[in-house]
C-alpha cells in the first residue's frame, strides 16, 4: 500500500500514470477529490468494483458514484441528459455535485446496487482529473474510509481506516470542501435532494426550479438514497448535539460526564462554560466549517475522547449538508 505524494494543483505526470495503470488492472486507488479521498476503482470493470465493497465492508445495496472528466464522459453513462442535467453540469461541475440519472447497460449492475439509476459527477480536483483522464475509463469511488465511519479528508485517514486493502494511495495534502458532495436525484418529474451537501438548495433551485428534500424530512420520504442511513459519518466517540439555548444543560453533561472519567470534548461557536478535555470553536460560516469538520472528529477520536458535545449551527438550507452529518455522527450505534 505505497502513499505517494503528488501536487495538489500540478500533479506529476509519472505518478499518475502510474496510478492509472492500478486503475486499469482492476486494483483500488485512493485519491484525493475536492470534497474527501475517494476509493478508487474501474467503473466498467465488476470484478474491480467488487473489492471497493470488500475493501470498506460495504453493504451490497448501497450504490457507488461514477467519476467522469466531463459532461460528455457523463452523458454516455446514462440513458438520458435532461435540460435540468445540462443546467446543473454547466453551473457547478467540476465540483461537488452528484447526479442520479437512468443508466445505460454498459455501466455494471454491482456499481449501482442493481438500481436502474447511475450517479454520476466530475470532480473539482487537478489529481483527480488527471487520473480520470490517463486511466480513460469511468472510477467509482465511495469515500475511501471503512462502511459507517468518518469520510477521510487526508491521506493519513485513507491509511489509518483501510491501510493493506488499497493498492496506491494519491496523497495531495487536506480536501479543501470536507463533507461529501450534494447528490440530486433528477430521475423523477421533480429533482430530489438525496443528500445535502455545501452546494445548497439555494443554489440549485435558480436554475431547475423547486428540488424536494427528504433528507431533511427525515425519512417519511418516498425515494431515498439507498446508503442513507441514519447512522453514518461517524466517530467512534458519542456524539450529541445540542441547540444554543441549551447551552447550560450541555456544560452540565460536559461537567458530569468528566467527573465520572469520561474524556468529554466540545465543538461549538461559541465557548462552552464547562471543563472538557478539548473545546473546538468551529467557524460560524459553514463553507468553512464543512471544511473542518471530519477533520477534527477524527482528531478528538484520536485524543481518546469518547463523548463529544456539539452545538448545532443554525437551520437554513446553507448549513444543511453541515447539520446532516452532525446528525448522522450522533446516531446511537445500530440506529437505521
Ligand atoms: O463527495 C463525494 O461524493 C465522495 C467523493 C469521493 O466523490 N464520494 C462519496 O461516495 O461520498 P459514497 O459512496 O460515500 O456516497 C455515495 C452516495 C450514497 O449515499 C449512495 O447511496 C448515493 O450516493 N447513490 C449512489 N448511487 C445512487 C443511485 N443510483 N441512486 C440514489 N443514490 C445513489
Ligand atoms: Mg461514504
Amino acid at each position: 500500500m505505497p502513499t505517494i505524494r503528488v501536487d495538489p494543483v500540478a500533479p506529476d505526470a509519472g505518478v499518475i500514470a502510474r496510478a492509472a495503470e492500478v486503475i486499469r488492472r482492476g486494483g483500488l486507488v485512493a485519491f484525493p477529490t475536492e470534497t474527501v479521498y475517494g476509493l478508487g476503482a474501474n467503473a466498467l470493470d465488476a470484478a474491480a468494483v467488487r473489492r471497493i465493497y470488500e475493501a470498506k465492508g460495504r453493504p451490497g445495496y448501497n450504490p457507488l458514484i461514477a467519476h467522469v472528466a466531463d459532461s460528455v464522459a457523463a452523458a454516455r453513462l446514462v440513458r438520458a441528459w435532461p435540460e435540468a442535467a445540462a443546467r446543473l453540469a454547466a453551473a457547478f461541475w467540476p465540483g461537488p455535485l452528484t447526479l442520479v440519472l437512468p443508466k445505460r447497460e454498459v455501466v455494471p449492475d454491482i456499481v449501482t446496487a442493481g438500481l436502474d439509476t447511475v450517479a454520476v459527477r466530475v470532480p473539482a480536483h487537478a489529481v483527480a482529473l488527471a487520473l480520470l483522464r490517463a486511466a480513460g475509463v469511468p472510477i467509482v469511488a465511495p469515500s475511501a474510509n471503512p462502511s459507517m465511519m468518518l469520510s477521510p479528508t487526508r491521506a493519513e485517514h485513507v491509511e489509518q481506516g483501510l491501510g493493506e486493502r488499497v493498492d496506491l494511495i494519491l496523497d495531495a495534502g487536506p480536501t479543501r470542501v470536507g463533507i461529501e458532495s450534494t447528490v440530486v436525484d433528477l430521475t423523477g418529474d421533480r429533482p430530489v435532494l438525496l443528500r445535502p451537501g455545501v452546494l445548497s438548495t439555494d443554489d440549485l433551485e435558480p436554475l431547475i426550479g423547486p428540488v424536494d428534500r427528504p433528507a431533511e424530512a427525515g425519512g417519511t420520504a418516498p425515494r431515498r438514497a439507498p446508503g442513507m442511513l441514519a447512522r453514518h459519518y461517524a466517530p467512534r466517540a458519542e456524539l450529541r448535539v445540542f441547540e444554543p439555548t441549551e447551552r447550560g444543560r450541555a456544560a452540565e453533561l460536559a461537567r458530569a460526564a468528566a467527573a465520572a472519567g469520561r474524556v468529554v470534548g466540545a465543538l461549538v461557536l461559541v465557548p462552552l462554560d464547562a471543563p472538557v478535555h478539548e473545546e473546538v470553536c468551529m467557524p460560524a460560516e459553514p463553507a468553512a466549517y464543512a471544511r473542518e469538520l471530519y477533520d477534527v472528529l477524527h482528531r478528538l477520536d484520536a485524543l481518546g475522547c469518547d463523548l463529544v458535545l456539539v452545538e448545532e449551527p443554525p437551520a437554513t438550507p446553507a448549513w444543511a449538508g453541515v447539520r446532516d452529518r452532525l446528525r448522522r455522527a450522533g446516531q446511537p450505534a445500530g440506529a437505521q
